[in-house]
């Protein structure tokens, strides 16, 4: 198979196996006119900042078309990790209380909820057996105290792609919220947020952007008076506002999750990103993603690795992983025959892109055969 995006468009892809997306994607050569163009408007003064408002809105309005929701729903914060503090801060947990997850997470979305075992909050996890669960066991975890069901789309261990449609009906069924991490699959595949209470994702990953950026949608639809439980100058309308030192006046849109002024420069190369990933669609990436996917899958299994991945397409999408003991070591001799993967946690992930092809699953296998069960 070609590569679906031509791969002259990204800086270090000709020359190497770039399979670690699911850590860090290779960089668009265009972010470099990106983030000129920042220090350009910068340059402008009070003009430079009305472009930034105008490209903030720009990005916002192509992550909405890409998660099915409206531009309004959609603050831009400092990283994953931040919207999912920026979220729980906003919520009124009481001792007794539960929080529902599962231990393929990325520890983003579980040390928080560690935090809140301090103030009487438990933590309830779905456990997978062979890197695997369903819908129907993190259904079983949630009950009247949960508060919180907080789940990837995608996991960043396994690959497992999750339908979170059916986890979020039971969760507002008990009166809880659902919390999506859409990190590992906004960009690759296809997300509809819509179901959910709120979701995050990472920018320097399957968006294209780079560091600096993260994604949170709020469903204000749903919880239209939700604020978070931490306040700045950037979060609230007309901040010199004769009224200011008596209330709080919270902007009506998501970016009352930004408390500060933007990562400009962060999201001037995220507007960049998803333009590009849009040019191609979710739709198509998707289909690409998963028939390489397939050609890996088999080679592996011809190697007698164990593919922690589900095989079947709808469940998993960019991430393919391995059970590998000395994960570290297997990716850096990965890395001196030019393939990138991401090795730890007992396994190696190679992920799949709009800008990979045949012979990087080739070069991926020939890497690995001398470590192979088979080999
Ligand atoms: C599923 C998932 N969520 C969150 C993160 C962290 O993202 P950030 O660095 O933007 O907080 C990662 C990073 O690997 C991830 O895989």
């Amino acid at each position: 198979m070609q590569s679906l995006a031509p791969r002259q468009d990204f800086i270090g892809v000709a020359d190497s196996a770039y399979l670690y997306t699911g850590a860090e994607s290779a960089p668009l050569k265009s972010q470099t006119q990106a983030l000129t163009r920042y220090l350009h408007e910068r340059s402008r003064a009070e003009a430079g900042r009305a472009e930034h408002i105008a490209t903030e809105a720009r990005c916002k309005q192509r992550l909405a078309a890409l998660m099915d929701c409206a531009a309004d729903d959609i603050g831009l914060v400092g990283s994953a990790s931040e919207a999912i503090v920026l979220i729980a801060s906003g919520i009124d947990f009481r001792p007794g209380d539960n929080i529902v997850t599962n231990d393929l997470e990325f520890p983003s979305t579980v040390l928080p909820w560690i935090q809140m075992q301090e103030h009487g909050v438990e933590v309830r996890l779905a456990r997978s057996r062979d890197w695997q669960f369903t819908p129907e066991e993190v259904i079983a975890q949630i009950n009247d105290r949960t508060r919180l069901v907080a789940v990837s789309h995608v996991s960043y261990l396994s690959g497992l792609r999750l339908d979170l449609a059916p986890i979020a009906a039971a969760a507002h069924a008990h009166g809880a919220l659902l919390l999506a991490d859409v990190t590992q699959s906004l960009g690759v595949v296809p997300v509809d947020v819509s179901d959910y209470d709120f979701a995050v994702a990472s920018t320097y990953k399957w968006l294209l952007g780079i560091h600096g950026g993260g994604v949170l949608y709020w469903n204000r639809a749903r919880l239209p008076d939700f604020a978070p439980g931490a306040v700045g100058w950037f979060a609230v309308e007309n901040f010199l506002s004769d009224d200011r030192f008596e209330r709080i006046n919270w902007k009506p849109t998501a970016e009352r999750f930004e408390l500060g002024m933007p990562a400009y420069a962060a999201i001037y190369a995220l507007e960049n990103g998803v333009r590009y990933v849009q040019q191609f669609g979710a739709d198509r990436i998707g289909a690409h993603v998963e028939a390489l996917g397939d050609e890996l899958i088999a080679g592996l299994q011809g190697q007698g690795w164990t593919v922690m991945t589900p095989v079947e397409r709808a469940r998993r999408a960019g991430n393919i992983a391995i059970a590998v003991e000395d994960a570290v070591a297997v990716r850096d001799a990965l890395i001196a025959k030019n393939v990138h993967t991401w090795g730890g946690d007992g396994r190696v992930r190679a992920s799949l892109h709009l800008y990979n092809n045949s012979a990087d699953v080739s070069s991926y296998l020939d890497a690995l055969r001398p470590f192979a069960p088979d080999g």
